[in-house]
């Protein structure tokens, strides 16, 4: 039907004949001489009827926006004047000689550059119109290109391309499962799989010793920005490998994925363990574009007369911790008040402070709401956190749990309000993970996932599994986890003191993971993996801000499409063919 793309059309084609399929943009009417702004996935171009061709100008004079034409003319370069170099077609239009209207548009719920004015929820409602946004599919693209080169990356290092199952068991990755009943077995009920992780460990048992997969994946949990129910994963898993061998397969294939698409060299990755990350920013994916740092004061705290700063001192699971901010001595008493309710999100009680005005004048020189309660230890304090004129220092004291998320969090807001940033990319792995956290019943829970090899043995994991290590990995990029990974358990006695250690007692075990149990035992190889998040990874390449921009078809924060309108009622046969009757009676009368 067409020649060309509306956005390949430019000066090299000047007096050639070109046809065109598309959307109108705009369409304007300039003294008897219509200018259609004709758009496609490729671009934006002009064209312009005169009342000469009179079939042409009758057609184009009863488009609208959004009208879908097909449109012949020949190629001019624009009059003197007229041009627009910042549009690659802005040197020439097209004089039409052709329009056909190949279907009408009603009036679209929003104008495509005016759709800042209208909410989030008009938009995803009509996500097809949204969609047509050149950002839009500028991002939709750059997501093509992306998993076409992490392909044909994986595909060269010998990895195979294997599907698993939607349909299966629960696959524990630590959020709720999303359930389908099934009609042949009553009462029973499929998981979605939260990931492929088990059915790719057994692929390896199957002796596929390379396999990937861009797989879609399914976790019922809380939405955040970077959160949605249903997600892909480039999932990967390999025999035979250290950790190593892992962490510099999925480095360099994200530094030539980078390379490739972005033309960005990206820098080292450096290592860092947990509990330097934790100490040292308060968050196990720490934002390393920012050059701020939480400092210890534990052992000074323990010494000043200040309960609210003492307590945690003292307190084995408490932590008192010192962020300096050089220059934020000019940082309003509203702002700080704005940082005290920030942190206060993270259950943080308070948040002191020290201005440093003029240290040569010792405690005269600061101001403060808290340093009359510290003046024995406040000159080691300025001279641990380097404190210069000018600076400010900002206080947590409380669980430690507590303080790192609140200062973590902190750190990076106030990171992104001074625009501290040093440099635009800034990747790490984050390595040595505890094998499990306390869940605060007193139970204890894997912090990666339950296949997760420790670095010890079963023995030594069995007497003390709060202090035990694992053999994980994640890749941060930017204060985000981009991908997690890890060496698995491939030995069975291993993997039964993990579940003994979880809870999970021995009958569970075996009715939940029996299968994995079983092929543990027919020759398992040693082997390990990591999954990226390719939505995340999109996000942080395309600049967005959340990853519902990036997705073609999000759901919204609370789970649903309000496009398709699901989830949905379903009729009270399917229900009863399911064997289901819902507890909501009003809603089962309803679908009847
Ligand atoms: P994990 O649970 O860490 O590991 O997930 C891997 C990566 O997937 C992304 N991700 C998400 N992206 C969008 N929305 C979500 N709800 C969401 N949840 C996770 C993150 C994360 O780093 N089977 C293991 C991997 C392995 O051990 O090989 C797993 O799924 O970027
Ligand atoms: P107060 O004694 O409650 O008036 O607090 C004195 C200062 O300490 C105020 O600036 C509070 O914001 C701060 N503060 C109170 N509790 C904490 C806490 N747990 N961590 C850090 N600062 C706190």
């Amino acid at each position: 039907m067409r020649s060309h793309y509306c956005g390949q059309l430019n000066e090299t084609l000047v007096d050639q004949t070109v046809t065109v399929c598309g959307w109108v943009h705009r369409r304007r009417d300039h003294g008897g001489v219509i200018f259609l702004d004709m758009r496609d996935r490729d671009g934006i171009a002009q064209f312009v009827v005169d009342p000469d061709t009179a079939e042409a100008f009758a057609n184009a004079d009863r488009a609208r926006s959004e009208y879908v034409l097909r449109v012949t003319g020949r190629v001019r370069l624009r009059p003197e004047g007229t041009q627009n170099p910042n549009m690659p077609t802005g040197m020439i239009e097209v004089l039409a000689k052709e329009v056909e209207v190949l279907n009408a548009a009603a009036t679209p719920p929003f104008q495509l550059d005016e759709h800042g004015k209208v909410g989030e929820e008009v938009r995803l409602k009509h996500r097809y119109i949204d969609l047509r946004r050149p950002e839009m599919i500028e991002k939709l693209r750059l997501r093509s290109r992306i998993s076409h080169n992490v392909r044909a990356y994986l595909e060269n290092q010998g990895f195979l391309d294997i599907e698993t199952p939607v349909l299966t068991r629960a696959t524990p990755e630590g959020a709720r499962d999303y359930l389908v009943p099934s009609r042949t077995h009553a009462g029973s009920f499929f998981a979605l799989p939260q990931s492929p992780q088990l059915f790719k460990q057994l692929l390896m048992v199957a002796g596929f010793d390379r396999y990937y997969q861009i797989a879609k994946c399914f976790r019922d949990e809380d939405l955040r920005a970077d959160r949605q129910p249903e997600f892909t994963q480039i999932d990967i898993e390999a025999s035979f490998v250290s950790e190593d061998d892992i962490m510099s397969i999925t480095e360099d294939m994200i530094r030539q994925l980078f390379n490739d698409v972005l033309d960005v060299e990206l820098p080292a990755f450096p290592r860092m363990t947990w509990h330097d990350a934790m100490q040292r920013f308060g968050s196990d994916k720490p934002d390393l574009r920012i050059p701020l740092e939480l400092t210890d004061i534990d052992d000074l705290m323990k010494q000043v007369d200040f309960k609210v700063f003492s307590g945690p001192a003292n307190a084995e699971d408490g932590r008192v911790a010192a962020l300096k901010v050089a220059g934020g001595a000019s940082l309003s008493r509203k702002v700080i008040d704005e940082y005290t309710k920030f942190v206060g999100i993270y259950g943080a009680k308070g948040l002191a402070w020290i201005k440093v005005n003029e240290r040569a004048k010792g405690i005269e020189g600061l101001q403060s709401p808290i340093v009359k309660f510290m003046e024995n230890v406040v000159e080691e304090l300025l001279d641990r956190v380097d404190a210069k004129d000018g600076d400010i220092i900002f206080f947590g004291a409380d669980k430690a749990s507590i303080v790192n998320e609140a200062m973590g969090a902190l750190r990076v807001r106030i990171g992104a309000d001074l625009d501290l940033y040093t440099h635009e990319w800034a990747p790490l792995w984050v390595v040595d993970f505890p094998m499990f956290e306390a869940d605060g019943n007193g139970r204890l829970s894997p912090l990666h996932h339950p296949f997760t090899a420790p670095a010890c043995s079963p023995e030594a994991l069995k007497a003390d599994p709060a202090a035990a290590l694992s053999r994980a990995y994640d890749m941060v990029l930017n204060g985000t986890e981009l991908g997690g990974g890890s060496l698995r358990i491939h030995d069975q006695t291993m993997q039964s003191t993990v579940f003994d250690i979880l809870g999970i007692g021995e009958k569970e075990a075996r009715e939940k993971f029996g299968f994995l149990l079983d092929a543990l035992h027919y020759g398992a190889p040693p082997h390990g993996g990591l999954a990226f998040g390719l939505d995340r990874l999109v996000m942080l390449m395309t600049g967005a801000t959340t990853i519902r921009e990036v997705i073609a078809f999000p759901k919204t924060q609370s789970a649903a499409c309000l496009m398709t309108d699901a989830p949905g009622d379903v009729s009270a046969e399917q229900l009863k063919e399911l064997n289901i009757r819902l507890r909501q009676k009003a809603k089962a009368d309803a679908s009847e």
